[in-house]
Order: C-alpha cells, then sequence, then structure tokens
C-alpha cells in the first residue's frame, strides 16, 4: 500500500499495475490484510476467523439512493459470513454466503 501512495506521488501508479483509484487499492490492501493476517498465531491460536465481505452495491450514504440493494440485504451478506462458526472459512473473501474473486 505505501507502494501505491509512493507510486501516486511520483505519477508511476499506473506503470507498476496499480489502479487508479484510491477506493479500489484500498480494497486491495483490505483483501490481502485479511488474506495475511487470518494465517498468524495470534488469530489461529484463538481461533479467530478473519473474512472480508462484500455486501454489494447498496444503498447508503456512500452507495447513494440508486443502488440496488438495501441495506438489509447487504447486512445479510456480512452476516452470512459472520455465522459460520468455528468450522467456517478463514482469509477469504464472500458475497452472499459464497468466495467471491477479487
Ligand atoms: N455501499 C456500498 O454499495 C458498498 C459496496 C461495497 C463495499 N462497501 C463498503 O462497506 C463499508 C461501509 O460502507 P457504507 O456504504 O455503509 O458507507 P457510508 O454510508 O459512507 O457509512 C460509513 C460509516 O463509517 C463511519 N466512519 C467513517 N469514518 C470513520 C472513522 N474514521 N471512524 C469510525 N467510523 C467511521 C461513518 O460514521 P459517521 O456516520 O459518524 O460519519 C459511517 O457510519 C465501506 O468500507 C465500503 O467501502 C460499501
Amino acid at each position: 500500500m505505501h507502494g501505491f501512495v509512493k507510486g501516486v506521488a511520483a505519477g508511476t501508479h499506473a506503470l507498476r499495475g496499480w489502479p487508479s483509484s484510491a477506493y479500489r487499492a484500498s480494497k486491495v490492501g483490505l483483501n490481502a490484510w485479511v488474506r495475511v493476517c487470518s494465517r498468524e498465531p495470534r488469530f489461529t491460536s484463538r481461533g479467530l476467523h478473519l473474512n472480508a465481505v462484500c455486501p454489494g452495491w447498496v444503498r447508503t450514504d456512500l452507495g447513494g439512493a440508486g443502488a440496488p440493494r438495501s441495506v438489509e440485504v447487504g447486512a445479510a451478506s456480512i452476516l452470512a459470513a459472520a455465522t459460520r462458526g468455528p468450522s467456517g472459512p478463514t482469509g477469504g473473501f464472500f458475497r452472499d454466503g459464497a468466495p467471491a474473486s477479487w
């Protein structure tokens, strides 16, 4: 992520394969952080699962009134991942309870 910030400052981020969107880059960083940290003993030793979730395009302040999903539907996507229990996955990225690509 520091590379993205430095690349933007130097005008070279696109040459290095970064998107020209801080929002998208931040989500890549978040998903990578989840994947890396989910394997760290400080989490695994305590049985903690780390997953990232996409709620879909939701009608919030950020998503705007034109988004197709209600807050309830977006929250259900998050709950689906948060309630998988001890045998559930860790280090993944999910949408509506299913693995999603990123
Ligand atoms: N909406 C979508 O379509 C969509 C799609 C995919 C992913 N997401 C992700 O879902 C997350 C939430 O999005 P949203 O649509 O709910 O956004 P939102 O409507 O803009 O709400 C953001 C919330 O975060 C709080 N917040 C912002 N900065 C904070 C800080 N520094 N410390 C504590 N709270 C802070 C805000 O609090 P205040 O109200 O007090 O300012 C607000 O409650 C974001 O990470 C977004 O990228 C959203």
